[in-house]
């Protein structure tokens, strides 16, 4: 009887394996990184070699969003074993940094100082070692090309630019404010260095070396011993099911995960599909201002910190419990921590999928739009400024007004919390590989997504276009880009005494891929709000 129903459970829980073999696709933000991954897939390379190459390109064609001066999370679905796992190339924070004392001063957002240990050369040095099959020159060398040849300023990166130019560095200026074609001839040699001893070079070697004197003439914190003693870390993902779809999402240091299965616990027993608009929103809203308030009250590096048992069923039906349909519950009652986030804006989201079924998630950041605006003159690695996402002053306000919990205070060593949420959602027949760009707004935009594959009421290419909302327990309001709500829906949650505030510009640029799994056909779903494509294997 007991062996009749674990076969059962086998044959009805939704695996990311499918009958059919698959063309292979890479979605990502921009079209000279997607071909540099589609590269790899035509020289035999597999989806962990096409997500490497993808990764390198796009910290060069997209600098003001992700790079080897940045970090990230790489979530895979490893096919043959039936197995998933994140790569955790998240930052650490720089021993000087000591408990964040030096942010009292110095900005956490613009300039050397404010530079985590970047993570993404040897995560991405990791994917290709541990579960590639190309040779990391192959890898590499499409982002070389094109930080030697240079490439076009489109759109997106000259408003970009606009935007940020004035927290650069004098080498960022000279570098990215050139003209029509940015070439980064620095940044090409340290990518060699890269090419011949990986992680070896970049974090006790020549570029480690380079980098350092660097930041001890310019000010910044990262020393040979941060970058020596950086690690990787596999973590196994945060899995969970919702009313029979499985997902598979980022484990902390992102935040990303965790706050989706409590959004999603929170509902487990609502029948979302049979709700007005009003009442889907209204409920929604209010799940998402109860499971951000954990977020950020709670959240931080575990490997650091205590985490509560926030997923916990009984808490999470409680919460559930305490949300009323007709009225929106102020966040002053749901808890009196002032806690909120930082508004991280830029990093990027790309999705691959290889013949065999292996499957990439992976979002990446520098986290503001061109970091920290410090580009490093001897090696051209553009720094982030993560330092940013920590709560660099528990208790008091940062630069933005935001105030966060001790659980994501500055410590030497540890991982700054994120939001990015690189994410598969495995339905009865279909799968969904989701992930964006956005800050705190990242989780939101990848519930919704996943809310329209789930219901799968609108054509796909909406679960990604569609207008987006977000309530992030603090401030207390819905942030929506223009056309998310129609005038109806707007004065009825207007009613129940919900906040909107319209954004000024559209967020987010997400890259997903749909696979229909008996059939092996898939639809990659790039943004309509940026530059992104997507290419399939012919
Ligand atoms: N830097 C944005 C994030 O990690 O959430």
């Amino acid at each position: 009887m007991l062996f009749r129903f674990l076969l059962l459970l086998l044959i009805c829980a939704p695996s990311a394996l499918s009958a059919a073999p698959y063309q292979a696709m890479v979605v990502a933000a921009q079209k000279s990184a997607a071909e540099a991954g589609m590269a790899m897939l035509e020289k035999s390379g597999n989806a962990f070699d096409a997500a490497a190459a993808t990764a390198l390109a796009l910290g060069v064609v997209e600098p003001g969003s992700s790079g080897i001066g940045g970090g990230g999370f790489f979530l895979l679905y490893i096919a043959r074993e039936d197995r998933y796992v994140m790569i955790d190339a998240r930052e650490t924070s720089p021993k000087l940094a000591g408990n964040g004392e030096v942010f009292e001063q110095q900005s956490s957002i613009d300039g050397p100082q404010s530079a985590g240990v970047p993570g993404l050369a040897a995560g991405v040095d990791h994917l290709i070692e541990t579960y590639g099959r190309l040779n990391r020159n192959v890898i590499t060398q499409p982002a070389i090309d094109l930080a030697s040849n240079g490439f076009a300023v489109g759109p997106r990166l000259r408003s970009m630019l606009e935007w940020r130019s004035s927290a650069f560095s004098d080498m960022a200026r000279t570098t990215f404010l050139a003209g029509d074609t940015i070439r980064q001839p620095a940044l090409a040699d340290t990518l060699r260095r890269f090419a011949r001893g990986g992680r070896d070079d970049f974090y006790r070697g020549e570029t480690a070396g380079r980098l350092v004197a660097d930041m001890k003439r310019d000010g910044g914190l990262i020393r040979e011993s941060d970058l020596a003693t950086y690690r990787v870390i596999e973590r196994e993902p945060i899995i969970f099911d919702y009313r029979g779809f499985q997902f598979v999402s980022a484990a902390l240091p992102s935040s990303g995960g965790m706050t989706l299965a409590n959004v999603f616990g929170q509902l487990q027993d609502d029948n979302l599909k049979v709700l007005n608009q009003s009442d889907r929103i209204h409920l929604l809203v209010e799940a998402m201002k109860r499971a951000y308030r954990d977020r950020n009250a709670h959240m931080g590096d575990s490997d650091f910190v205590e985490i509560p048992d926030l997923l916990n069923p009984k808490r999470l039906q409680q919460q559930r419990a305490g949300i009323r349909m007709e009225h929106a519950t102020p966040s002053s009652e749901i808890g009196n921590s002032s806690d909120a986030i930082g508004p991280g804006t830029d990093t990027t989201h790309f999705s691959v999928i290889d013949a065999e079924g292996n499957m990439v998630s992976a979002t990446l950041s520098i986290n503001y739009a061109f970091g920290s605006g410090y580009l490093s003159p001897s090696t051209g690695i553009l720094l982030n400024d993560e330092m940013d996402d920590f709560a660099t002053r528990p208790g008091k306000p940062n630069a933005f007004g935001l105030v966060q919990g001790s659980a994501n205070a500055v410590a030497p060593g540890k991982r700054m919390l994120s939001s990015m949420t690189p994410t598969f959602v495995i339905g009865p027949d279909r799968t969904f590989i989701v992930g964006t760009p956005g800050g705190s707004r990242i989780i939101s935009m990848v519930l919704l997504a996943s809310l329209g594959f789930m219901l799968d009421e609108t054509a796909a290419a909406e679960w990604v276009n569609a207008p987006r909302y977000h309530h992030q327990f603090l401030p207390d309001e819905i942030q929506h880009e223009q056309g998310a709500f129609n005038p109806d829906v707007a004065n009825e949650l207007q009613k129940r005494g919900h906040k909107l505030k319209l954004m000024k510009r559209r967020y987010g640029n997400m890259h997903a891929i749909l696979i229909e799994r008996e059939t092996g056909k898939l639809t990659g779903i790039p943004d309509a709000r940026g530059e992104g494509v997507a290419i399939r294997q012919e």
